[in-house]
């Protein structure tokens, strides 16, 4: 089955809800980083361009189906307004009759946004009748929330039964181009980085990449995870304990197939995570009691180097550190420069903290993709698809 897009459709007069991953991090009520406002704007020009007039919304943080202030898409609706140059209507809710007479008075070309849609709890929870609401606020429906299609949530699932008319937006389409062309015929050598915690939920992704990958590599929990499944000693680093029984059968995996695995030669060690802890490399690949690791070390940054250097393919998710913090943040660094100059091979960038760390050395623009939603590309690459996008094909 064939996925849907927008331009397929026809948009002429017509109102269009449109949802969109506006779940940008806020810090003392500011958008500290709008990337996913710009994401959505090839979609929204679009939709104007064909004659449309735009229902926009959206979830913000996780207020658990309560309305708080600090979670107002308010601020959303200014940054979209400035980014796009046109005026962006702002309404204080998503359902309701002052929602209704609103979007009842939009003119062509003119664009609404609604308020967060998580402050009902009937979003999260799937509910039909909210979705049946949410659906007549509009004539069709266009989803381009690609970090939430892997939620069953009303506005990205349940409403779509609810039109004739649906489709993803070019957000989607670009996403779901870069994720399929590393789950079909990658070019070979394929590397896959993997970093960051949350070891747990990217244990289904890394099982169904093993078929398709040649070498992996590993840093920050994930690689102490793995040195931990070797009975390898780690010292006080942080590890899944939870994931080790699953990182043991992972290593029988990758022996099985002979691919190529890395964990870190050495590493940089700490006797606390502070920015004023003393710290120094080690020699090998093993922690001593009571310090804590905290970044890759030379010797692992000049493997994984090459290692970057062989591939034709990289998926890059999680960071070698704890790279927030400035004498931790070399092997993530490294990593992000040394992908970068990889301009003849296909790179993605999965994960919030890698997408981060690829701004903070200066080399976004030459990824090949760097994913919108972190949950999402994970369940994407480990399942092939995700529900949200399911329901947008033919
Ligand atoms: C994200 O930030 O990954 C998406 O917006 C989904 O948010 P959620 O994890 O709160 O559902």
């Amino acid at each position: 089955m064939e996925l849907q897009t927008i331009e397929d459709k026809d948009y002429k007069g017509k109102r269009v809800f449109l949802r969109v991953d506006f779940n940008v991090p806020l810090e003392n009520g500011e958008i500290i980083d709008d990337t996913r406002i710009r994401a959505a704007i090839p979609t929204i020009e679009y939709l104007l361009q064909k004659g449309a007039s735009l229902v926009i919304a959206s979830h913000l943080g996780r207020p658990k189906g309560k309305v708080d202030p600090g979670l107002s898409l308010k601020i959303v609706a200014r940054r979209l307004g400035d980014l796009i140059g046109k005026e962006v209507k702002f309404v204080s809710d998503c359902i309701g009759p002052e929602v209704k007479k609103a979007v009842e008075s939009l003119k062509i070309g003119e664009i609404i946004l609604l308020e967060n849609l998580r402050f009902h709890k009937e979003e999260e929870e799937g509910s039909e009748d909210f979705a049946k609401e949410l659906s007549s606020l509009a004539d069709c429906y266009v989803n381009d929330a690609f970090g939430t299609c892997h939620r069953k949530h009303s506005s990205v699932y349940g409403i779509t039964k609810f039109f004739d008319n649906i489709a993803a937006g070019y957000l989607i389409k670009k996403e779901v181009s870069a994720l399929s062309k590393l789950l079909e015929n990658p070019e070979k050598p394929f590397l896959l980085i993997l970093g960051g915690a949350k070891v747990v939920d990217k244990i289904g992704m890394i099982k169904n990449l093993l078929d398709k990958i040649d070498t992996l590599i590993t840093g920050g929990v994930m690689a102490y995870t793995f040195i931990k499944a070797k009975n390898w000693e780690i010292g006080d680093s942080k590890v899944e304990m939870e994931a080790v029984p699953l990182a043991k059968e992972i290593i029988k995996e990758i022996n099985k197939r002979h691919l190529e695995f890395h964990t870190p030669l050495d590493h940089i060690i700490a006797d606390k995570i502070s920015p004023d802890a003393r710290y120094f490399a080690t020699e090998r690949g093993t922690i001593p009691h009571n310090w804590i690791g905290v970044d890759i070390g030379p010797q692992a940054i000049e493997e994984y180097t090459d290692c970057i250097n062989r591939a034709k393919t990289i998926f890059w998710n999680g960071p070698m550190g704890i790279y927030e913090i400035d004498a931790f943040a070399k092997g993530t660094l490294e990593i992000a420069k040394a992908i970068g100059k990889r301009e003849d091979a296909f790179s993605v960038i999965g994960g919030g903290d890698s997408a981060a760390a690829v701004n903070k050395a200066g080399v976004a623009d030459k990824i090949s993709h760097i994913c919108t939603g972190g949950g999402a590309s994970l369940e994407y690459l480990e399942k092939g698809t995700l529900p949200g996008i399911e329901v947008l094909k033919k």
